[in-house]
């Protein structure tokens, strides 16, 4: 199946509003195919300067899934066959911006990648989640992150078990100001 073929004929705002954090997966793999389009969303995301300043890990080892697990506390994730870690470069945003590169765009740049590769996910008919939560020490150490760069957040990816129910969103009126705070 081409990868054109598998992204569902959904309008953007369907698939933004139609995305769920998704914590049970089925005992099923997803192909590099599927994993290289996910990548590629987030390639693809807007970046300071486009200096692109994140970085991708794809983890496939069942031994390393473990430790990842362990660094979150959260077993769910056992469960992905892949896992996709997005860093933070934040080396490479300051050769150009500073502190503002480094304490800010990096980030920036990553959560961009993140959401676009999110969603992707489920245009694919996968699901994933956006793990925050863990210990930033263990990970580097497992993953060999270098310094200057920040794990972020992990995508555990798979194929959906459950078909949560939407969080409730507060009203734009709570967040949304006219013209001054
Ligand atoms: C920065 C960030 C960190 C998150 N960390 C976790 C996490 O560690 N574990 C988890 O299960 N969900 C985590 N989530 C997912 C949120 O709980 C979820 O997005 C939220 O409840 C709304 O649900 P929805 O994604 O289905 O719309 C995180 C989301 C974000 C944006």
């Amino acid at each position: 199946m081409s990868s054109k073929e598998m992204v569902k004929a959904l309008n953007i705002f369907d698939v933004i509003k139609s995305r769920r954090s998704v914590r049970k997966f089925k005992d099923k793999d997803v192909s590099d195919e599927a994993v290289d389009k996910i990548i590629e969303a987030g390639v693809w995301a807007p970046s300071a300067g486009n200096l692109q300043s994140r970085d991708y890990i794809i983890v496939r080892d069942k031994e390393v899934i473990d430790e990842l697990v362990d660094a979150a506390g959260q077993s769910f994730i056992s469960d992905a066959p892949v896992i996709i870690v997005v860093c933070a470069n934040m080396e490479r945003s300051s050769q150009k911006y500073g502190d503002r590169g480094y304490n800010l765009y990096s980030i920036q740049d990553a959560s961009a990648a993140i959401q676009n590769m999110l969603l992707t996910v489920h245009a694919l008919n996968l699901s994933s989640c956006w793990i925050g939560a863990f210990n930033e020490t263990q990970v580097s150490d497992i993953l060999g992150i270098p310094s200057g760069v920040r794990p972020v957040a992990m995508l555990p990816i798979g194929h959906p078990d459950v078909e949560p129910n939407p969080p409730k969103r507060d009203s734009m009126e709570k967040f949304v100001h006219s013209e001054k705070w």
